[in-house]
């Protein structure tokens, strides 16, 4: 055992763990109903078919699949993305795709090409928590922004005034930084009106969007909206960078997603990717071209679309029958993707409530994890999509029960 303490980097003193990943560790005691983790359900993963698409990989293309790859992605999975975007309204050209490892990857490059120690990113309050860690990696800040009362996008007041605050003391903004649909953590869907006033703000101010949209496809109601992409394609395009993954309509276990963005930008990305992990496995490029030639992945998402939905509609409906009556006790009621968020009255605090809520057997996610700065205490978020019907109804009364003695205290 040598007596070296590390010379860390000062850079890596930036870094934090993910509140998430440490209490996911608390969570996961087998009697322990967890709402907690931000897991796809098992049941919709076509394992079948994926193992077949795998043995065909094997069969056709091994040395291919088993060599090094180029780092902007296997050309046959290229091809079946562009026709993929296609089917859901997307113009995507191969010298604006570039496949990464997952989202999160894209996460970690886009602030690497973009923020210097003090930059700032513009994001909601609360956001995805991945997207908070990537950019304190590189020393950013996040400019963060509430949402408006309705839950249909940003508070775009409160957007003008901390914007030019910021721009008043100095700040560097680099970009907006959005999940428009179902936002992870709190299931918000943006307006129409809220997605081109932000890209106009976005033009006004010379800043490029991203837009992250891993729960897109996955709504249960109401009509599909564009994406902030699309609209900005229909007006020529290159201010939105979009983020898409297969975690949520395929399989998590993937780990492949791809970027969107203009020529220039994916050539930079292109360089930062490299540095990381020179290309994403061309084994699972070639698997998932194999799955999307020969499967039907829209069948997967529709399944996967209406098991969510009953699961949401049941959580919402124990909620509903389980839940304190209480002034500022509420819980948004999402048209898709996999969580809500519940807020509970002004000096709730759901950290402290957290270990009372492992005592009796049911775990969420603080709402505190999901801000950069001056966290909110009283909110929590809730997953519905894994736990079966039986654990939800269960769940749900435990928490409620740990709620209601919150609001007694
Ligand atoms: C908003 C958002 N972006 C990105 C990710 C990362 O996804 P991936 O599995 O594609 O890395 C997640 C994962 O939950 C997420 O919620």
């Amino acid at each position: 055992m040598t007596d070296f303490s590390p010379q860390y980097s000062v850079n890596s003193g930036f870094m934090r763990k993910s509140v998430i990943r440490e209490l996911l560790k608390l969570t996961q005691k087998p009697d322990i109903i967890s709402f907690a983790g931000g897991l796809p359900s098992p049941d919709t993963f076509p394992a079948d078919d994926l193992a077949k698409a795998a043995a065909e990989v094997f069969a056709s293309c091994p040395a291919k699949a088993l060599q090094y790859g180029t780092t902007e992605g296997d050309p046959d999975l290229v091809r079946e993305l562009i026709a993929y975007e296609e089917r859901h309204g997307t113009v995507a050209s191969a010298s604006e795709l570039l496949v990464t490892s997952a989202s999160q990857q894209a996460l970690d490059l886009i602030p690497r090409i973009f923020i210097d120690p003090g930059d700032y990113a513009i994001a909601g309050r609360p956001t995805y928590i991945g997207a908070i860690q990537a950019l304190q990696a590189y020393q950013g800040r996040v400019l963060g922004v509430p949402f408006s009362p309705e839950g249909d996008g940003f508070d775009f007041d409160e957007l003008e005034r901390i914007y030019a605050s910021a721009i008043a003391a100095g700040a560097r903004v680099k970009y907006i930084y959005v999940i428009p649909d179902f936002q992870n953590p709190t299931g918000i869907c943006w307006s129409l009106e809220k997605r081109r006033a932000i890209l106009e703000f976005a033009l006004r101010e010379r800043l490029f969007i991203v837009e992250d949209a891993p729960y897109r496809e996955i709504r249960f109601k109401g009509a599909q909206l564009p994406s902030i992409y699309q609209l900005d394609q229909e007006s020529g395009g290159g201010h939105v960078i979009g983020l898409k993954t297969f975690s949520k309509i395929l399989a998590p276990g993937t780990r492949v997603g791809w970027i969107m963005a203009r020529e220039d930008l994916i050539d930079k990305l292109v360089t930062a990717k490299q540095a990381m992990d020179l290309c994403t496995s061309p084994f699972t490029q070639a698997w998932l071209a194999a799955y999307l030639r020969n499967y039907d992945i829209e069948n997967v998402v529709a399944r996967t679309r209406a098991l969510y939905a009953s699961k949401r509609d049941f959580m919402l409906e124990r909620l509903e029958a389980d839940m304190p009556e209480a002034d500022g006790l509420t819980w948004t009621k999402p048209e898709g993707g996999l969580f809500l968020w519940i807020s509970l009255p002004p000096g709730a605090d759901t950290d402290a409530m957290f270990y009372r809520a492992i005592e009796r057997k049911v775990a969420y996610v603080v709402g505190s994890a999901f801000y950069f700065d001056r966290p909110e205490l009283n909110s929590m978020r809730i997953n519905f999509s894994y736990s079966s019907f039986n654990q939800i109804e269960e769940g749900i009364c435990r928490l409620s029960e740990v709620v209601a003695a919150e609001l007694r205290k």
